[in-house]
């Protein structure tokens, strides 16, 4: 989900939200784009790019699958994390996924890749700037033949403001922790305001609180024709567009909008 650092960029030793909360972030995360993902890295192969990778979510499975992974990530928290998760795994899967410490606006791998992805982290993205550099840098880096998947929290679905509570989930420490969320979206201003709250428990009712973390959070809302613009003046070209990662089409109720673009010639 949207969440906008509120620290400058690649300061050492500077946190940021994700930095805060990556400890969390694996208890609580949903799998539904992962079957689309997994597909398209099938077909596409290797080599594959992740940007804002967080902690593998999505390329741990991909190298397990024996496709050649780069998961580009900037918060050293969720690299950790990710670091760690790799380290675990048979030595045939860790020679798949190579991991970058990086900035998504500006990176240069001196590779070309078949699929790019940026799962839930386009979002962050604040500026036009910072939009149309990584759209630029993406472009840079696709193969010929490569495709890179954009995908997006359309306007037309975000209710205005939204709340809710998940867990209480166990840990593999044998701690409980519940979230607390609160989204607000502002339309006119394009502006997404996400506030979470962890807190941590030694019981699964949490009447025990022994840690509370809170995080607030920005992200930008895309008009769909700011979006076009973007990936047009980025020379990408919208090959396929869905609703849904099931592969619905997209309209007005569609939760995503996820474009599947290759360059212009
Ligand atoms: C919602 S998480 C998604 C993580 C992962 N893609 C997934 O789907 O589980 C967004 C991630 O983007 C990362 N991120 C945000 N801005 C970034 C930037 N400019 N460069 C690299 N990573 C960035 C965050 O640190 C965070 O790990």
């Amino acid at each position: 989900m949207a969440m906008k650092r509120s620290s400058s960029m690649g300061e050492e030793g500077v946190e940021d939200e994700y930095d805060q909360i990556a400890e969390f972030y694996d208890l609580f995360a949903e799998n539904h784009d992962l079957t689309f993902y997994l597909e398209l890295a099938r077909r596409q192969g290797s080599p594959i790019l992740d940007l804002g990778a967080g902690t593998g979510r999505i390329a741990i499975p991909i190298a397990s699958e024996g496709m050649m992974v780069t998961a580009l990530e900037r918060s050293r928290a969720m690299l950790g994390i990710l670091r760690a998760r790799r380290n675990e795994l048979p030595q045939a899967v860790r020679r798949m996924l190579r991991v970058v410490h990086g900035d998504m606006t500006s990176f240069d791998l001196g590779e070309r890749f078949s699929l790019i992805i940026v799962p839930d982290s386009f979002v962050h993205l604040m500026t036009r700037d910072e939009q149309l550099s990584l759209l630029g840098c993406v472009r840079e880096h696709l193969a010929p033949h490569g495709i890179f998947v954009l995908d997006l929290f359309p306007a037309g679905a975000m209710p205005g403001h939204f709340q809710w509570e998940d867990g209480p989930i166990r840990t593999p420490d044998d701690l409980y922790v519940r979230r607390r969320g609160e989204m607000l979206a502002d339309i006119d201003s394009g502006t997404l305001t996400l506030r979470l709250e962890y807190r941590v428990g030694q019981t699964p009712h949490l009447r025990d609180v022994t840690r509370t973390i809170r995080v607030t959070s920005r992200g930008t809302i895309l008009s769909d024709d700011e979006v076009d613009r973007l990936t047009q003046q980025a020379g990408l070209k919208t090959v396929a567009e869905y609703g849904w990662f099931d592969l619905r089409p997209y309209d007005d109720d569609s939760g995503r909008r996820i474009l599947v673009l290759c360059g212009q010639p």
